[in-house]
């Protein structure tokens, strides 16, 4: 694909939480009143065919526009070690993100070459509610480019943490790639496009993929979907929508005390955690519910009716009902002193076959968003250790890395600020 086109012939851009059937719809057949629906603030819309994330916005996709059903990971190392070549391949992945975001129409060449794209969506292309997120690993800021004084405060190379058995071949990178769309051959054809344009620098070091089943319209405080043990999912999530609450937890600020070229980026923790799930099954019920503190069919807090309910700590300090050691009361006690540790969860459901011991090869590719490493996954990872669903989990690899800000301009590209 090619970012040369004269811009009158580029599509519509529109504002970050702005979706469009695009492909179901064209942009011409769009009336004003659709245009005016669909790009209301509030209102984000849950998966349908071809609809069309933003690429432009200052904060990049995939942090705070609505889940999609697939997801993938793909962590990529740097071959030269020269910061052109760098710039170089930031700002093909820039072009090439935009360009697949909004199905920009391939580049015909001369049929003695190789075609400029995969075909496997068709001729026509298609969105379905692909995003791309561009992150870097603590790895980019050693003294290969030269960026050591740009770190940023708190990015650092992921240490082993309580319970680890952290596979090298699964774990950090120079740079990761988050994708996720509604359709999972969308995922396949973005990352090869995304890869053929860089292959000159960006070896790939390991990937994940999976899925979600997201709500079809979304409501803070109760979700469709579940994890691979069989609970509800995203519950008590953070609100997408609650842009004060993004920007107090999720994305870096001017006063955070960040190198300025960060500011609009956040914090991402990555964790590929496999999940026991032969002895999960083989685990009571009435356990399992107290291991997660969770109904596990209404995905109520234990002793409340309703998925939405507030757990109620405060009037039960022993734990009657949710135990004291339950991973959703560990994971955020809903204290005043534990409201600045909230992170967003982005994460997926993976299943990759088997391993040598016939155990299935089950878990969750675990994904949070947050303004500080050390208030938000890192404080919330401390208050789990020791928690019984560690038995039953383990986590395997993952990494540290800093989703740059986003790109707010025609020619501006990820990482333009860091590299200036
Ligand atoms: C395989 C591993 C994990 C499983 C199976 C799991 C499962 C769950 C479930 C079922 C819920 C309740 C529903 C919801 O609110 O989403 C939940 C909530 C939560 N989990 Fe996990 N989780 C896992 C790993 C983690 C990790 C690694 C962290 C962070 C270090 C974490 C942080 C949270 C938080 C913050 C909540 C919300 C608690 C609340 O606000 O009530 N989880 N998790």
């Amino acid at each position: 694909m090619s970012g040369d086109r004269p811009p009158e012939e580029r599509p519509a851009r529109l504002g970050r939480r702005a979706f469009l059937g695009s492909a179901a719809l064209g942009s011409a057949a769009l009336g004003a009143a659709a245009l005016a629906a669909c790009t209301s603030d509030e209102e984000p819309r849950g998966p349908g065919p071809g609809r069309q994330v933003p690429f432009l916005g200052s904060h990049q996709p995939g942090i705070d526009t609505p889940a999609a059903r697939f997801g993938l990971l793909a962590a990529f190392n740097l071959v030269h070690e020269d910061r052109a070549r760098l710039a170089k391949s930031l700002r093909d992945l820039t072009d090439e993100a935009r360009g697949l975001m909004e199905a920009r129409p391939p580049e015909r060449r001369d049929t003695a070459y190789p075609p400029t794209e995969t075909g496997i969506l068709g001729p026509d292309g298609r969105t379905d509610g692909l995003a791309v997120t561009v992150s870097v690993g603590a790895s980019l800021f050693d003294d290969r480019f030269g960026l050591g004084d740009r770190q940023p405060r708190e990015l650092v190379r992921m240490p082993f943490l309580s319970n680890d058995r952290l596979d090298p071949a699964q774990t950090h990178g120079d740079l990761l790639l988050a994708l996720s769309a509604d359709q999972p051959d969308v995922l396949l054809h973005a990352l090869r496009q995304l890869m053929r344009r860089t292959r000159d620098n960006l070896v790939l070091h390991w990937m994940l993929d999976g899925y979600n089943r997201p709500d079809a319209k979304p409501v803070p405080g109760r979700t469709d979907n579940r994890n691979l043990l069989g609970f509800k999912d995203g519950t008590a999530n953070l609100d997408i929508t609650d842009k004060a609450l993004m920007d107090e937890l999720i994305f870096v600020g001017a006063d955070d005390g960040e190198p300025a070229w960060a500011v609009g980026g956040s914090y991402q923790a990555v964790r590929i955690i496999r999940m026991f799930v032969e002895f999960w099954d083989r685990t009571p019920l009435n356990e399992q519910q107290k291991i997660i503190g969770r109904d596990k069919a209404s995905g109520a807090p234990l002793g409340q009716d309703r998925e939405s309910d507030d757990p109620g700590y405060a009037e039960d300090p022993a734990g009657r009902h949710v135990p004291l050691d339950a991973h959703i009361r560990m994971a955020n006690p809903r204290t005043s002193e534990t409201a600045g540790s909230r992170i967003l969860r982005r994460g997926f459901n993976f299943s990759r076959g088997f391993d040598n011991a016939g155990r299935l090869d089950q878990g969750l590719a675990f994904v949070s968003y947050q303004k500080s490493l050390t208030r938000g996954f890192l404080a919330v990872q401390a208050r789990l250790k020791g928690e019984p669903l560690e038995e039953y989990i383990l986590p395997v690899g993952g990494g540290f890395f800093f989703a740059l800000p986003g790109v707010t301009s025609e020619d501006a590209w990820l990482g333009q600020q860091l590299l200036a």
